[in-house]
């Protein structure tokens, strides 16, 4: 099974970029506690990574949304299948996602926790898919900007398999 997967970053070098996101993060933030926002479940790994290298006051939330459309192609549409615990009103909130690829969700969500009175949204990523673009979103921080390959481990799966390899691997499919 693990066969078809190559090693794109392993465990090493993830946690290695992660320290880094967590300082450059904390730095902005300069001392202000955040609300942290989980988009499960890809990020679920990915967050709490980045919650242990922060030195600043974290509350993590979670998030479950959905894109409407099939697997490959989404149809912009967000849909929201677990909302979070707490309200973000006149919060530093700070997105924590997997994968920016078409840019639908972050975009939604951008959206959302403006209209809900975020005092500002921060978005942090572990990977970026570019090429794959549909709508922009300004990531303030983003761990690696990959070519339009498909990958799993650290949190991304396909088919819900593949989510707990400890590096993040391409998938041939
Ligand atoms: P988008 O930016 O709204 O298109 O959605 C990003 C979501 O699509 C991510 O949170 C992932 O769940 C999923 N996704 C996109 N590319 C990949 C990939 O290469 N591997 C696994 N999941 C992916
Ligand atoms: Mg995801």
């Amino acid at each position: 099974m693990d066969g078809k997967i190559h090693v794109m970053y392993s465990e090493e070098q993830i946690d290695a970029r992660i320290r880094e996101l967590g300082a450059a993060v904390s730095a902005d933030l300069n001392g202000e506690p955040v609300h942290l926002v989980c988009v499960l479940k890809g990020a679920s790994f990915f967050a709490c990574e980045l919650a242990k290298r922060m030195t600043v006051p974290v509350y993590m939330d979670f998030m479950c949304v959905s894109s409407y459309g099939n697997d490959t192609r989404s149809s912009g549409e967000v849909r929201i299948v677990k909302d979070l615990d707490d309200s973000v009103e006149g919060k530093h909130v700070l997105i924590a996602e997997d994968i920016i690829d078409s840019g639908n969700t972050l975009h939604f969500l951008l959206e959302e926790f403006q209209k809900r009175g975020a005092a500002d949204v921060r978005i942090c990523a572990l990977l970026s898919k570019p090429d794959r673009r549909e709508t922009e979103v300004p990531a303030d921080y983003i761990g690696y900007v990959i070519p339009d390959v498909f990958v799993v481990g650290y949190g991304l799966d396909y088919a819900q398999q593949y989510r707990n390899l400890p590096y993040i691997g391409v998938l041939d499919i």
